[in-house]
């Protein structure tokens, strides 16, 4: 039986561009959905432009336009740079849509009419020049721990404190410059504390909706038994403000995060609209087709319980799962404008042109897991020439040629039942790879199989058969047995490159339509005339590219992460601990260490065994918490850091000789330090 599959990528803010950071997710989630059509399931992608809030309004502002001039501008910009990638929605919308507003005004009605929104007044700051309520990030002034100056409402950049926007020393508002002014205003609450959303969303993270590392992260939110440590969610914006109005409360908006999610059923109904499709059969409760939110680990929090928690009580089914993935880095690091890595979706195709070289770069470190990928530039140019084009590409490039000049095009098979069974093997595997989102697993299998099918072109030399004409069999057999293994390479890496493979359907296999799964049962009888498949990536072009995006350096903040500190406000950092002095500090022995072995420990929930070497005679056994985050494997031959000089602790599976460190705070995920390259084992860290 097909399956009836509705996915969703998190929608991009309108108010900047699309970079290569937002691409791991929408590339992550194409793969995903393309495998699912080729597989014959329906399967329908739906996403849309997230368009409300204060920083969308306050920029078409200061260009002169109007907030719908633009997001239908950035709209446009957005919608051609995900098909520039072969991101292929099948309705892409915006929440500035009716059907985004009708959904939501529904939605609020039902929570209302069942006790769930409450009206608080709040006090807040308010910038009596703009006559506008400011959100924290649009209220700066002096930092009341380190006085740093011209820091944001919420937290402070330079010695990194929390704290609420009234602990400002002199603020002012960003906007205006004025001094802002604490009024009260009535607020609406959707009533998250109550007794039925933590009960049930104590149920529903249990539920298997979520990956193992996000489930750990949510009951901490959740808090144990009884603990109820939810408190309500502040749902309502006051006017000015672009956004929906709340029904029957004038000059009161919605807060753009409680309409975001209901854009994925707004972008839906639109493609209902479209294609005859029924909303209910993918929304109504009890619905049995399935629904998956691919989403940045960042968000969790608003996917994982205000969005189910507000579905819930308004009737509706509540996601099958949530994907959620790491965040990009580039050379290892954050992206960064400074360095020219900060590169858009728009400079990638201006200067490297094929979109299918990321996507496949993306796909080989995609795991299905919330670790974070890293974009390695070199190793990006090295991997696309040695597999794509080295391993793929070479395997038709090499041997379509002798079946065009000496054979008509005709293939002719040996063994034709073992190469369908093996075919049928491989297909297994790696479509099991897929529908587990472990690309990096189904790509590692491709390029296996790409390496033996070399292989035996290496060993039989058609090159040499075709010069002698009493070898002719030998040559048909052999080159046959090639474009057999490139036609199931070419299947079997259909989602991850549609497009190439899309021309070697047709132009190669002479098909009037792309591949299937199911064409892996059969075998091609005849090709056409091999055509120029694709080119090694130079890497010139990179380094011209990063060259420009310093070049373009301007003194400018991202609008997107701006955007998002501005709707994140419930997430501060950790409050600092007490002051120390340097001779405290001094006592904690912190060295680098080599993880030589990293392994799991029979029985241990949450323990992985590191034996770290720091230079000492016999390298040291730790028990760390980390096995909520890390893969073993991926650990080993890493450096780190340890404490060095923590007594040595008797634990239930054996004695820890010190502690690895680990970073981790509101948001979900823990993350080992490293040190930069060059760190020798036993370096002190001071
Ligand atoms: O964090 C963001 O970029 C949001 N615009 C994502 C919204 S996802 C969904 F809820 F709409
Ligand atoms: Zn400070």
């Amino acid at each position: 039986m097909t399956r009836k599959i509705l996915v969703t990528s998190a929608l991009p803010y309108a108010n900047g561009s699309i970079h290569l950071g937002h691409l791991v997710e929408y590339i992550q989630t194409d793969i995903w959905v393309r495998f699912q059509k080729m597989r014959g399931n329906t399967c329908h992608y739906v996403c849309a432009d997230d368009t409300h809030g204060t920083p969308i309004m306050l920029r078409a502002e200061k260009e002169g336009i109007t907030p719908e001039q633009l997001i239908d501008r950035v709209w446009q910009e957005h919608f051609d740079d995900f098909a520039a990638f072969h991101v292929q929605f099948d309705n892409y919308g915006s929440t500035n849509s009716n059907e985004t507003k009708e959904s939501a005004q529904g939605i609020y009605r039902t929570l209302k009419a069942n006790g769930l929104i409450e009206v608080r007044s709040i006090e807040q700051y308010y910038d009596p020049v703009k006559n506008m309520f400011l959100p924290d990030r649009f209220i700066k002034g002096e930092c009341p721990k380190c006085h740093a100056k011209d820091q944001y409402g919420d937290n402070c950049e330079v010695c990194g404190a929390a704290y609420a926007p009234t602990d400002l020393i002199n603020p002012f508002s960003a906007v205006s410059g004025a001094k802002p002014e604490l009024r009260n205003s009535d607020h609406y609450f959707f009533k998250l504390s109550a007794d039925t959303c933590q009960a049930f969303l104590r149920q529903w993270t249990r539920g298997g909706a979520l990956q193992a590392e996000a489930a750990n992260k949510m009951q901490e939110w959740l808090g144990a038994e009884g603990e109820n440590k939810l408190t309500d969610w502040d749902i309502s914006r006051d006017a000015p403000y672009f956004g929906f109005e709340i029904p029957d409360a004038p000059g009161k908006y919605f807060y753009v995060w409680l309409d975001a999610p209901v854009g994925y059923m707004g972008s839906f109904r639109q493609l209902c609209a479209k294609n005859g499709l029924s909303f209910d059969d993918y929304w109504k409760q009890g619905s049995d087709t399935e629904l998956y939110h691919f989403i940045g680990k960042d968000i969790l929090y608003f996917h994982a319980l205000f969005w189910p928690a507000m579905l819930q009580h308004a009737g509706f089914r509540t996601p099958t799962k949530l994907f959620a993935h790491g965040f990009l880095t580039v050379n290892g690091e954050k992206m960064s404008k400074s360095r020219g890595t900060f590169i858009t979706a728009r400079s990638y195709v201006d200067h490297i042109k094929n979109t299918e070289y990321l996507r496949y770069y993306y796909a080989a470190k995609l795991n299905g897991t919330m670790e974070d990928i890293d974009l390695n530039l070199e190793d990006f140019v090295a991997k696309v020439n040695s597999d794509l084009i080295g391993k793929y590409i070479n395997i038709a490039s090499r041997c379509a040629g002798f079946l065009g000049k000496f054979f008509d095009g005709k293939l002719a098979f040996a063994d034709s039942k073992s190469l369908l069974d093996n075919a049928k093997a491989s297909g297994l595997a790696v479509a099991a790879s897929f529908e587990s989102r472990d690309y990096a697993r189904a790509l590692r299998d491709i390029m296996a199989l790409a390496d033996g099918i070399n292989g035996v072109i290496a060993a039989a030399a058609p090159w040499t058969l075709a010069k002698d004409e009493t070898k002719r069999t030998e040559l048909q057999e052999v080159s046959s047995y090639a474009l057999h293994g490139f036609y199931v390479l070419s299947i079997l890496l259909g989602p991850v490159l549609p497009a190439l493979t899309s021309r070697v359907a047709r132009e190669l296999f002479g098909m009037d339509r792309d591949f299937a799964w199911s064409d892996l049962a059969e075998l091609p009888t005849h090709i056409n005339a091999y055509q120029h498949l694709a080119t090694r990536l130079d890497p010139k072009l990179i380094e011209a590219m990063v060259a420009a995006n310093q070049e373009s350096l301007k003194p400018m903040t991202d609008s997107h992460s701006e955007t998002r500190h501005a709707e994140h406000q419930q997430h501060a950092i950790a409050p600092l601990a007490e002051t120390i002095g340097i001779d405290d500090f001094m006592k904690i022995d912190l060295r680098v260490a080599h993880i030589v072995n990293a392994e799991h420990v029979e029985g241990a929930e949450k323990l992985l065994k590191l034996t770290l070497d720091i230079g000492e005679a016999q390298p040291r056994t730790v028990f760390a918490g980390i096995k909520s985050a890390y893969d073993p494997e991926k650990l080993k031959g890493r450096m780190t850091v340890m404490v060095a000089n923590l007594a040595p602790r008797k634990m239930k599976f054996g004695l820890s000789e010190g502690m690895v460190l680990a970073a981790s705070g509101e948001t979900p995920g823990l993350f080992v330090l490293s040190p930069d390259a060059g760190a020798q084992p036993g370096m002190r860290i001071k």
